[in-house]
């Protein structure tokens, strides 16, 4: 707490309120206890310069295009890691070492698999369904499958965590191969995090799946990209869901829920439904620009804009780079690609997004990676909640141990409707 403080006046009354600093420089008004002491609150909608909690998980400057976990940059992550280094790290907040490493990813093997009754679930969603209902309702119902697991069990982290971390990728590995009427593919304990799930997804009875390196290493490193990404909107749901003392299951399917949004998580299929309208438009990028800037119509340009990166998504830069790295290495060649870059060009000379500060995000170019792996488009989000969920537990995790400031999510608000008025019965309503 720092003894700096902010000067408020309302009216002729003048208030004193602490300034808080972040370890990197970061300041905040503590207003905690600004309606107690002036009957004053804030008003903030989208919660743009609303501190909502303390963290030590993950830095992030918006201004400068900084990533950072646990105090480790995203870049050199990115380049040098396992996801299952990565997640080790945004849980336990220490790189593992070798050991720790070894003893996590057994873990991971044993519990990977799911409790067979909960097959049978799958077996009754329409075809169609949505693979982030999916999802969520299976990651939700894990508590009625293993109660003893919830996070404030008393069990270790590195158990609880693992056994979720697991059971996310069975999960959604097993909702491909029923949407596809496939039999199930059962995880295997030879293979790495990244390499288990292609093959529970891929691996056919006729045609044994043959684990890519180069797949399984841009899978890693979408992953470990997508990890956390402090106070976003589906980690702010986990948080609020969770301050009401909900389980950590029940709180990350809450999460799943808020990353389906298009404007969030569901952007990278967003992003490729975009791209195919273009296409099958004759490239009509015009078209599609003027649309994204007139106010009067809902369209944006999908996976651009950030609410805090201002300069540019330094994810966004290493999923370029891996994305042409990845189609020339598996051989594709993909119309999207060359669409998507033509349209970040356009737009980045433009004035309307310049003036914005609308740039490339996180899910521009995932998306043509995914499809050159073979996943279906319906599938991104799911890739994207698989990669967030590391930050999601720790997030949780972090919030529970706060005894000191924890507190349930309980925003105030401003009336504007009607004042006190009398009842009329029904019988006299005209
Ligand atoms: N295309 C066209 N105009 C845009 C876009 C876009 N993608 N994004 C923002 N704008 C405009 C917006 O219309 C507004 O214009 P004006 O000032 O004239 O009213 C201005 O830019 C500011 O936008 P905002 O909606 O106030 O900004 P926000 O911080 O509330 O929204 C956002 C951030 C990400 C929701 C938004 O940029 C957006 O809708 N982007 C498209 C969806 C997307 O790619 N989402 C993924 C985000 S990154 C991954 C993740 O975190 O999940």
């Amino acid at each position: 707490m720092s003894e700096k403080h902010a000067t408020l006046t309302i009216e002729d009354n003048s208030y004193q309120l602490p300034i808080i600093t972040g370890t990197d420089g970061d300041k905040a008004i503590d207003i905690r206890q600004l309606r107690n002491s002036t009957g004053f609150i804030t008003l903030d909608s989208g919660y743009m310069n609303t501190g909502s909690c303390s963290s030590e998980i993950t830095f992030l400057d918006g201004e400068k295009g900084i990533l950072n976990y646990r105090g480790y940059e995203i870049d050199v992550l990115a380049e040098n890691c396992s996801f299952v280094e990565v997640a080790y790290l945004l849980l336990m907040g220490e790189l593992p070492t070798q050991a720790q490493l070894n003893d996590f990813r057994s873990l991971l093997s044993r519990f990977a698999l799911i409790h067979e009754d909960m097959i049978h679930f799958f077996d009754h969603f329409p075809p169609n369904a949505s693979p982030m209902a999916i999802l969520s309702t299976m990651v939700n119902t894990l508590h009625n499958f293993y109660p003893e697991m919830t996070g404030d069990s008393g069990e270790e982290l590195p158990e609880i965590a693992a056994r979720l971390l697991s059971k996310i990728r069975t999960i959604a590995a097993f909702s491909y191969k029923k949407s596809v009427g496939h039999p199930l593919v059962y995880p295997r304990y030879d293979l790495s995090y990244c390499g288990n799930f292609l093959n529970m997804m891929f691996d056919k009875p006729v045609k044994p799946y043959v684990v890519h390196p180069q797949v399984v290493a841009t899978l890693n490193k979408l992953l470990i990209l997508h990890a956390d990404h402090e106070q976003n909107c589906s980690t702010s749901t986990v948080r609020l869901v969770g301050s009401a003392g909900v389980n950590l299951y029940t709180s990350i399917s809450a999460g799943i829920s808020a990353l389906w949004g298009p404007l969030h998580g569901g952007a990278n299929q967003a992003v490729i439904e975009m791209l195919e309208a273009i296409h099958q438009d004759n490239n009509d990028f015009e078209k599609y620009i003027k649309k994204a800037k007139d106010p009067n119509d809902p369209f944006r340009l999908s996976g651009f804009g950030h609410r805090v990166y201002k300069t540019f998504d330094p994810r966004a830069t290493i999923i370029k780079r891996a994305c042409e790295q990845t189609l020339k290495a598996l051989n594709v060649d993909d119309p999207l690609l060359e669409i998507a870059m033509q349209l970040e060009e356009i737009a980045r000379s433009d004035d309307y997004f310049i003036s914005r500060n609308l740039y490339p995000n996180v899910d521009f170019y995932s998306g043509i990676i995914y499809r050159a792996m073979g996943i279906p488009t319906n599938m991104f989000t799911v890739m994207f909640a698989m990669g967030r969920l590391p930050g999601w537990i720790s997030h949780w995790m972090e919030m529970m141990g706060d005894t000191k400031d924890r507190r349930i999510g309980r925003p105030r608000q401003i009336y504007r409707g009607h004042k006190k008025r009398p009842f009329i019965p029904i019988h006299e309503r005209v």
